[in-house]
């Protein structure tokens, strides 16, 4: 099972309706199972996956923060394939603990200069617990100068994921009612730029990066 773990210590950057929608786009793209752990005691992941119809992507209650390895040993264990943790909007022992078990970290951010300076605390962490980690430019204006401009930024510290989250208002629409934007429209450019989130993700681990085959003449 490979973990991946949504943090970054400022409030509203996108943690949570990343890790619903990633949750949804591995189920859609048939790479699951996947399931989803809510760390934050906002309990806002929760809340919108106790909304929801769909029993996929599932959501584990994680005891407390002692116990999560073992938590996720037992998801694995059950067969997921992927387990996407949502973390508070902190930088404090249940950041730590969920950064320590990720495979990979991914940090959202806005484009604005406050977002951006607030990232030097959770970069810290990550470096320091020597885990690897992506950028995902999120609520943002693909192809405007300050989106463009934070992607350059961003690059010098770490990989950005190639595909900017816009800024939609399905994103908020889908949250409030337990669905995921591609489940309100499945061929909209949000669902495509999530697509391509989910392969960038994915473009992170080994087993999916692609072997060139040996051409014999
Ligand atoms: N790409 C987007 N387009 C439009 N609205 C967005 C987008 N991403 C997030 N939002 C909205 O921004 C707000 C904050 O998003 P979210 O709750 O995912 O952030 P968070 O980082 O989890 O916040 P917290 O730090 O409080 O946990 C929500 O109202 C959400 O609907
Ligand atoms: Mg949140």
């Amino acid at each position: 099972m490979r973990t991946v773990v949504v943090a970054s210590q400022k409030g509203g950057s996108g943690k949570t309706t990343l890790a619903a929608h990633l949750a949804v786009t591995i189920e859609r793209a048939r790479c699951g199972p996947a399931v989803l752990v809510d760390l934050d005691p906002q309990a806002t992941l929760s809340g919108w996956w106790n909304q929801r119809d769909s029993e996929a992507p599932a959501c584990a209650a994680a005891q407390s923060l002692s116990t999560l390895p073992e938590k996720l040993a037992e998801l694995a264990e059950a067969g997921f394939a992927w387990a996407v943790v949502d973390t508070p909007p902190a930088i404090g022992a249940t950041n730590r603990v969920a950064i320590g078990v990720a495979d990979l970290v991914v940090i959202p951010t806005r484009a604005s200069p406050h977002d951006l300076n607030a990232l030097g605390s959770t970069l810290e962490i990550v470096q320091a617990a020597g885990k690897p980690f992506v950028f995902v430019l999120n609520s943002a204006k693909p192809g405007t100068a300050i989106a463009t401009q934070a992607v350059a930024l961003l690059s010098e510290h770490g990989p950005v994921c190639p595909a900017v989250i816009g800024d939609r208002v399905m994103y908020a629409s889908s949250m409030s009612d337990g669905r995921s934007i591609a489940e309100l429209d499945p061929t909209g450019k949000g669902a495509n730029e999530l697509g391509k989130l989910l392969e960038f993700v994915k473009s992170r681990f080994p087993e999916f990066q692609k072997v060139k085959v040996k051409q014999y003449a």
